[in-house]
């Protein structure tokens, strides 16, 4: 049973295409320096949740300025400059003593595991389809509320049309 006394406070934080994909060959799908710049600012100081896939597909680990967690069912891991946790309990009680916000940023098995638990979604809207092998989960929009939307933006190295969008749960848990 998970003890949600002690839950942090969990943010997601996505890229993704208009069909869900997030990602191909346990790497991203697209290049998109304007939001690799977000995602720092936004972290930067943050706990930061992620898969141990995730994690291995980092160019350069762990990320700097931040706690990294790594999630794996492998007991014997060990992630050099990340903490290991095996569990949804074991992550709640590593961050038990931080209160301010803490980030999960995938991948695909770390968004669904993590969703119930989130207060908070800043998602970057790609429009356009991709040819994804993870895709994340189908969410039930009318448990949140659209808090904040830019305007659509392009982004000319990459030729992608996105935006941002944040959402709060409607009641927090
Ligand atoms: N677009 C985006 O914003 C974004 C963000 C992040 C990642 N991605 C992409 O997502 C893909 C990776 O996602 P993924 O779903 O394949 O992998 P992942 O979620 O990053 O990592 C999966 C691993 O996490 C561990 N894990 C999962 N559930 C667990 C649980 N309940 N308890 C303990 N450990 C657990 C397992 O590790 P072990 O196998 O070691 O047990 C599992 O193999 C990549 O393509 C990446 O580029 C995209």
């Amino acid at each position: 049973m998970i003890n949600i006394d002690k839950k942090p406070n969990l943010s997601i934080i996505v890229a993704v295409a208009e069909n869900l994909a997030i990602g191909k060959n346990n790497d991203l799908l697209w290049h998109l320096s304007s939001d690799l710049k977000r995602f720092k600012k936004l972290t930067m100081g943050h706990p930061v949740v992620m898969g141990r896939r995730t994690w291995e597909s980092l160019p350069k680990r762990p990320l700097p300025g931040r706690r990294n967690i790594v999630f794996t069912q492998n007991t014997d891991f060990k992630a050099d400059g990340a903490e290991v946790v095996h569990s949804v309990n074991s992550l709640f009680e590593v961050l038990k003593d931080y209160d301010d916000e803490v980030f999960v940023m995938g991948g695909a098995s770390i968004y669904q595991l993590l969703l119930p638990f989130t207060n908070r979604l800043y998602v970057t809207r790609v429009y356009r389809e991709f040819d994804g092998d993870v895709f994340f989960p189908v969410i039930d929009m009318s448990e949140f509320n659209l808090v904040s939307l830019s305007d659509p933006m392009f982004d000319e190295e990459s030729g992608l049309d996105y935006a941002y969008e944040e959402y709060d749960r409607k009641f927090r848990i």
